[in-house]
């Protein structure tokens, strides 16, 4: 474990305010005092506040100094009903699938789960992707190895052991982006008409590939104090002849929210016991805000029964086309199905990532995003709780860029949206993260684009018209 010098302070601090002996609203020492106090740096003070803003302990006024954070209430509702369901992998609206190039120009766009163009690193992929063109030539134009680069493979393997999960060469596919990984995944573990289950809010594109692949689905809820619900798992394992379930470990996209270690281990138990394909989704666990990345399910696993998958979209740039499917002892099966999608990725994107990994430059990416993720996660808490009605809760995200946003029982939800079209304010509806069509009450909102004058204002003016 890294030792922070700023603990000297916020140790002491952290405990006092979670154990209510500092009240909301109370004004914190300034970065001069407790720089003389503790006979420490300006930088250290201020990492440490930075940290307590982090773990949403701390708030900062412009101009005013800290404060200790005025806590928010989390929503308590869990919507699905409390008992498994199998349901048709059926939308309830027809769902308007969304991508960048079709927002219009004065739109405020918090609906594209994507880094911002200033948070992408564009200048080290293009001048990756010249060196490449320059040094690799013509062997760029030829097929590559079928599961992908073994130099890639073996690179994507180094950094997973990093975080304890251990991943074979042999059982590594790499794949045009994560959804057909996903795919790719279903396929192999499942028949149309099989029944699997997934966790409930769950991100649409993920819910079309089931979709897609005329599936039948229990949707498992991610209950917003205490996560994914195991015991609701465990008791669709035991109606029903479950053959896989689909889950984000870490960071889920709505929620933000993310298994424990024990509910990781808890739940390894039981795809053992039910003999169940567990598909991890990987996309977010870098990240994270603070401390370390958090483990993948596959640590735990020697069955061979996992599989997971992940992307350099969220992290990189989405057309970077290059996703990776670690297909557990399903690998034999799903080589067949990715030859069927079209055989090897890009060698362009093979190589572009591999060089990006290569270095030090993907982690020196990582490490400046993620800071500038946790100040925006709290910016945008902030901007919806000063600006949205009183009731309005949400989840308060250790990573990832989404905000899972509950409006109050007494808005008329038509007319919020309505509101948002006349504005230009563009939020993803809740109702469309499920085939129940739950949580038409949330939305989510994305966080993972600079914050412009143009949509704090749209923000506030949705805000005082929702009031
Ligand atoms: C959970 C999850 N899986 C997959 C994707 C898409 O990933 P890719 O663009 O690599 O296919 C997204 C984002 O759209 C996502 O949130």
């Amino acid at each position: 474990m890294v030792d922070y010098k700023y603990k000297i302070f916020t140790d002491s601090l952290e405990k006092n305010i979670r154990e209510g002996v500092l009240k909301p609203g109370y004004k914190l020492p300034s970065v001069r005092v407790l720089k003389e106090q503790y006979q420490t740096s300006i930088s250290t003070i201020q990492k440490g506040y930075e940290y307590l803003m982090l773990i949403g302990l701390v708030e900062s006024v412009p101009k005013s100094g800290y404060f200790v954070a005025h806590q928010q209430q989390e929503p308590i509702e869990a919507p699905l009903k409390a008992y498994p369901v199998v349901r048709d992998a059926v939308f309830k609206q027809h769902l308007g699938l969304m991508s960048a190039q079709e927002e219009e120009r004065n739109v405020s766009a918090f609906n594209v789960a994507t880094p911002g163009d200033v948070f992408m690193p564009q200048q080290l992929i293009l001048r990756t992707m010249q060196q490449v063109i320059r040094e690799e030539g013509a062997s760029l134009l030829r097929y590559y190895p079928a599961s992908g680069s073994p130099v890639l493979k073996g690179r994507i393997i180094t950094r997973a052991t990093r975080h304890q999960t251990y991943i074979h060469e042999e059982a590594l596919l790499l794949t045009d982006g994560a959804l057909q990984a996903l795919y790719i995944a279903l396929a192999a573990v499942c028949e149309v008409g099989d029944v699997i289950a997934v966790e409930s809010p769950c991100v649409f594109s993920v819910l079309e590939v089931i979709r897609m692949l005329r599936l039948k689905v229990v949707e498992v809820p991610i209950d917003l104090r205490t996560g994914f619900d195991i015991d609701f798992f465990k008791q669709a394992c035991d109606k029903n002849n479950i053959k896989a379930l689909v889950v984000t470990p870490n960071f889920n996209n709505p929620t933000g929210l993310s298994l424990s270690n024990e509910q990781k281990i808890a739940l390894i138990a039981l795809v053992h016991r039910y003999n169940v394909a567990l598909i991890e989704n990987d996309m977010y666990s870098d990240l994270y805000f603070q401390g370390e990345r958090p483990s993948l399910i596959k640590r735990y696993d020697d069955s061979g029964l996992v599989l997971s998958y992940g992307s350099y979209a969220k992290t990189l740039a989405p057309g970077i086309r290059l996703g990776w499917l670690s297909a557990g002892k399903f690998m034999a099966r799903a080589e067949q199905i990715k030859f069927a999608l079209g055989s090897s990725v890009s060698p362009i994107y093979q190589e572009t990532v591999s060089r990006i990994l290569a270095g030090t430059a993907y982690d020196r990416h990582l490490r400046s995003f993620r800071l500038q993720l946790a100040k925006n996660a709290h910016f945008a808490m902030h901007l919806i709780a000063d600006n949205f009605p009183t009731e309005t809760t949400f989840v308060r995200p250790q990573g990832g860029y989404h905000l899972w946003v509950r409006m109050p029982d007494t808005t008329d939800m038509s007319a919020f949206y309505a509101l948002c079209d006349q504005i230009g304010v563009k939020f993803t509806p809740g109702s469309i993260f499920s085939f129940s069509g739950a949580y038409d009450r949330f939305f989510r909102m994305i966080f993972a684009d600079r914050f412009s004058k143009e949509k704090i204002e749209a923000i506030r003016l949705l805000g005082r018209a929702i009031r």
